[in-house]
């Protein structure tokens, strides 16, 4: 009988329900500081997930570690019914920073149930039942907003025939400038179709959105923003922005709502908001909307005062350490620099601040997709380079790199200098 110890992953393996894992995951991860994680056999990774998108300032800042242990030593769990200091001061500091008309918000537990609410706002509102989308979107897994989400394996997650699923839901083609086969700059024709569609559906209540998506770092040109915000005004649609990955700095503003000037009605966020402690997101509407909401989701943990208290001290360190002004500069460095290797397989380098990546193709003239396998293999390189990275985009060719917002041009070098070797040996081993 083996003596050995079982490691972390299979102790895991046999208790946990983890339906989406890789190779080389799940990570074992023990410590993590700033932009890296440490694993149990001591190995360090450059972090270019942020803890899935949560920790801006970087893990375990010593702004939210002493913001978070005070709050746990005076109250942590209220009803909702209830406040603390915290969960006002997060409200006060979103409600300032959110474009108008936003005033208020309801807090939830995770960014899927803050688009529940959202959908249910935007109904109970309009008195309307049917929500526009934009394809390759990812709105959540909960029943829901689910019909929102593009692709069909997680609209399959369900267990229900997909008509059922989508039947309040429909689409719009997504912003997918490399791949649109106009070749624009950018005169919108991707939108020539929509106010036909959405006069077909005159049960319409709002377009629901992600200001700049997520999947695949798909960033919209500014024409595109202005022209279907015209269609969705005319139409008289509410602006849902789901701002759940973009909020919180990810695009080099607080909200990448400014970028585009989008007024929403109502906007959600999660991940950063709660400075990567506990499970806190929530959505925000303008006091109109806000006041008629009934019902919502009644979360029962929402609302947690430790998560708020660290959800405040992120959004302070954010403005204090000048991250909105990093992470612009650092989309821009790592553009240039990735381009500059000028690699056969570097087919698209796209960032909004720090949100993006990088779109691989197996021939940079006719932009074919480079095969998954080899996708896998780069990916699976990058890992033993000590690069923590997840794959994502319409065609999962795109090495998504959202690192946090305080990551620096030399941490940025190790990781361009890492995929000039792991794209060149990846190629010669595929002859
Ligand atoms: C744009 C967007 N919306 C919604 C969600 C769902 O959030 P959560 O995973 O917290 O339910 C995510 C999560 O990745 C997201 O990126």
């Amino acid at each position: 009988m083996s003596t050995d110890k079982p490691t972390l992953v299979n102790r895991d393996a046999k208790v946990v329900i983890r339906p989406w894992t890789g190779s080389n995951e799940p990570v074992p991860i023990v410590s993590a500081s700033g932009c890296t994680v440490t694993d149990e056999d001591g190995r360090t990774f450059l972090d270019f997930t942020s803890g899935y998108f949560v920790n801006q300032a970087g893990h375990c800042h010593p702004n939210i570690v002493e913001a978070a242990t005070a709050q746990l030593k005076a109250v942590t769990q209220v009803s909702g019914r209830h406040t603390t200091p915290p969960v006002v001061d997060l409200a006060e500091r979103l409600t300032e920073a959110a474009p108008d008309p936003i005033s208020r918000i309801f807090f939830t537990t995770g960014g899927s149930e803050s688009n529940e609410n959202a959908v249910k706002m935007a109904r109970q509102t309009s008195g309307k039942t049917d929500i526009l989308c934009i394809d390759n979107a990812y709105h959540g897994l909960t029943g829901g907003v689910l019909g929102g989400c593009s692709a069909p394996k997680y609209r399959a997650t369900s267990g229900l025939p997909d008509d059922e699923v989508v039947r309040r839901f429909f689409r719009i083609p997504a912003p997918y400038c490399y791949r649109c086969p106009k070749q624009n700059d950018c005169a919108t024709q991707c939108l020539d179709g929509v106010e036909a569609t959405v006069e077909a559906r005159p049960e319409t209540a709002a377009l629901l959105a992600e200001p700049v998506q997520a999947v695949g770092g798909i960033v919209p040109p500014e024409a595109w923003w202005t022209r279907l915000d015209g269609i969705r005004k005319k139409h008289r649609l509410l602006l849902v922005l789901d701002e759940i990955q973009t909020g919180l700095g990810r695009t080099g503003t607080m909200f990448a709502a400014e970028h585009y000037g989008l007024e929403p009605d109502i906007l959600t966020v999660g991940k950063g908001i709660s400075g990567g402690v506990g499970a806190l997101a929530g959505v925000m509407a303008s006091d109109a909307i806000a006041s008629e909401y009934y019902g919502g989701t009644t979360p029962t943990s929402a609302g947690n005062a430790v998560s708020a208290a660290a959800g405040a001290a992120l959004f302070d360190t954010i403005v204090s350490e000048g991250l909105l002004a990093n992470c612009s500069a650092m989309g821009r460095y790592f553009t240039e620099a990735v381009e500059a290797l000028d690699d056969p397989w570097v087919g698209d380098v796209r960032f909004k601040g720090l949100l993006g990546g990088v779109e691989l193709v197996s021939d940079r003239e006719s932009r074919e997709v480079l095969p998954g396998e080899l996708v896998g293999q780069v990916k699976e390189t990058l890992f033993g380079e000590g690069m923590l990275l997840t794959v994502s985009g319409p065609h999962k060719n795109v090495l998504r790199l959202q690192p946090p917002l305080s990551i620096t041009s030399k941490q940025l070098d190790s990781f361009v200098d890492a995929l000039k070797r792991t794209l060149e040996i990846t190629r010669s081993t595929a002859g």
